[in-house]
């Protein structure tokens, strides 16, 4: 035992000290808000599973993104969810599009907002999946990645300033790289999520945007939980294709995959606290057996903590204000 033992205690006995030598930071301008569009829809419905958030009409929608955007968050990242789905999720990619309607808007009316789009089948096929099926019930991959890469073309010439592929096929990012160069789009980035996970974790997600495949599960494209080495083998693939902003999703069970991703790729990475990340923490607030902000605070800070440069949040509001008080 040395003497004087080495006190750690002594940069922690005062505020100011502590601040001092803080190692991560949080601020509103790392966070990104998800917000779910509904076509057709007036005013703003509550969504069960997810307390506090709503689906909301495109005008609501962009009143939301102003709102959020004037609490210094700098990006909103749009789920859409049509009036109608099919078997080839055609509204996905359809120019007059929710997705497509609401970007327009929201960039129409908040120019310095970014506006991130969700780029996957799911919420416009009426099976649920993230892709053509073929006849065995399989997501065919080729074809899918064809109407994907079609989707985020799409997205850009509607203003969308960057776009996020969810689906998990083979070879998206590339596809949909060669299709926005081609396009004239060669400035739109891609924030790839490179290592999403078949989670519990996307439950409340599913009900919002009414997304729960019809049959089976996606553990055939997305990633297994019990897997590090491939998520890196992901991400660097993404990197080669054309990625520009790496993804993990979920966040808090995986700052593992969080770390190793940024320090085996050093690019930008982004992390998804997702919707039953969000849950788990309302209902135990509303419970009264959390402090909410506390929480909320500390969980954000361990996921920037882990090496994410953005935290996609449905909290990115709440913890907006509290970071500005
Ligand atoms: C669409 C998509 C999902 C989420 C984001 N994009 C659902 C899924 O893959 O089932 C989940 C987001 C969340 O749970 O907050 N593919």
């Amino acid at each position: 035992m040395p003497f004087p033992a080495t006190r750690l205690r002594r940069l922690r006995s005062t505020a100011p000290l502590r601040a001092l030598v803080r190692e991560t930071e949080l601020n509103p301008s790392d966070l990104v808000l998800p917000l779910f569009v509904e076509a057709g829809l007036e005013g703003r419905t509550p969504i069960e599973a997810m307390p506090g958030v709503e689906r909301l009409s495109i005008s609501q929608a962009v009143e939301e993104a102003g709102s959020a955007h004037a609490l210094g968050i700098p990006a909103v990242l749009l789920f859409g969810i049509p009036a109608h789905k099919d078997a080839e999720g055609t509204g996905a990619y359809d120019d007059e599009g929710v997705t497509q309607l609401a970007s327009r808007a929201i960039k129409g009316a908040h120019p310095d907002l970014l506006v991130l789009t969700d780029v996957c089948l799911c919420e416009y096929t009426d099976h649920g999946h993230c892709g053509l099926l073929r006849d065995d019930g399989c997501v065919d991959n080729d074809p899918s990645v064809e109407l994907i890469a079609r989707t985020a073309v799409s997205h850009a010439r509607a203003g969308a300033d960057a776009v996020a592929p969810s689906d998990m096929m083979d070879g998206r990012v590339g596809a949909i790289r060669r299709a926005l160069d081609e396009e004239g789009f060669a400035d739109t980035p891609i924030i790839a999520y490179s290592a999403k996970y078949a989670s519990a974790f996307y439950g409340p997600f599913r009900d919002a945007a009414g997304s729960t495949p019809a049959f089976g599960d996606r553990r055939g494209y997305q990633m297994d939980p019990a897997n590090a080495d491939e998520a890196v083998r992901e991400a660097l693939q993404d990197v080669e294709e054309g990625a520009d902003v790496i993804m993990v999703k979920p966040a808090l069970p995986y700052l593992d995959i969080v770390r190793a991703v940024k320090e085996q790729s050093r690019m930008p990475v982004a992390a998804y606290n997702v919707s039953g990340e969000y849950a788990m923490v309302k209902v135990a607030a509303a419970a009264g057996l959390l402090d909410e902000r506390a929480a909320v605070l500390e969980a954000l800070t361990a996921i920037r903590r882990a090496g994410a440069d953005i935290v996609i949040t449905y909290h990115a509001k709440d913890a907006a204000k509290w970071l500005q008080q």
